[in-house]
């Protein structure tokens, strides 16, 4: 066995989200265990309620799990605090949902630096990368207009933008296609691409997306909140 942490990125160990509501408990995930690679294009199937979002929320470290442990570069996530749990939001990971999540009263200039500025990044050096992501993206000449002028698929390649605005090393993505047609779903699918082979970013990918299955380097399918063997890996 060599050094752990050049083998795996995040390890999910026994991952369990039981939802509490009054007397009644719904399980989002159970037992799940997970080795996702540096770099790895990660692509996660399985029909509605099978726990994509949930597994996703937790990897993301936007919930905690009620059981089990994730390990990001050696790190327990579910056993830190909340200042550590919001620095590896905001230093390590980037988020990309299917509805966009664009602060409506913020141009698209600063939906992208948002992130950044809160990170208390230099002002300068973050909006010189905005502007280059937003010329990669094809959207320099959107940079003064609200989201609501926005097509869904610019929406969408401005979210794009501001999750990789921090330089993060893992991408989580919610059904990013799942408001768009088909043309501009492939556009996004083939950024995701991008992001994975050119800048060597690791990618997590809840999808329907055919598009997506040929670049994964590892289809993960859920059923009930457990993964379905076998799953592959290339
Ligand atoms: N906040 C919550 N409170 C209660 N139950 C929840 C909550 N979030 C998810 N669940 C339940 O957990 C299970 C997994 O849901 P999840 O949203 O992870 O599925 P999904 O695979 O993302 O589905 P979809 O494809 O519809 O987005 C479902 O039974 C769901 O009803
Ligand atoms: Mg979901």
């Amino acid at each position: 066995m060599g050094d752990s942490r050049n083998e795996f990125l995040i390890r999910a160990e026994s991952l369990t989200r039981i939802y509490e509501m009054g007397e009644s408990r719904v399980i989002g995930l159970r037992e799940v265990s997970l080795d996702i690679l540096e770099e790895a294009f990660v692509v996660l199937k399985g029909d509605s309620g099978s726990g994509k979002s949930t597994l996703l929320s937790l990897l993301a470290g936007l919930d905690r799990p009620t059981s089990g442990r994730i390990l990001v570069d050696g790190r327990d996530l579910a056993g830190s605090g909340p200042d550590e749990m919001t620095r590896y939001r905001r230093e390590m990971v980037g988020m990309v949902f299917q509805s966009f999540n664009l602060m409506p009263t913020l141009d698209v200039m600063e939906n992208v630096c948002l992130p950044a500025f809160l990170a208390n990044r230099p002002a300068r050096a973050v909006k010189a990368r905005a502007r280059e992501l937003l010329d990669w993206l094809r959207l320099d000449h959107r940079r003064h207009h609200l989201p609501a002028q926005l097509s869904g698929g610019e929406m969408q390649r401005v979210a794009i933008a501001r999750a990789l605005i921090n330089e993060p090393r893992i991408i989580f993505a919610d059904e990013p296609t799942g408001n768009l047609d088909s043309r501009n779903g492939e556009l996004v699918i083939e950024l995701f691409r991008d992001m994975n082979r050119v800048f060597r970013r690791t990618l997590v990918l809840a999808t329907h997306s055919q598009m997506a299955d040929s670049l994964a380097t590892m289809v993960v399918t859920l059923r009930d909140g457990g993964i379905v063997r076998p799953s592959w890996e290339s």
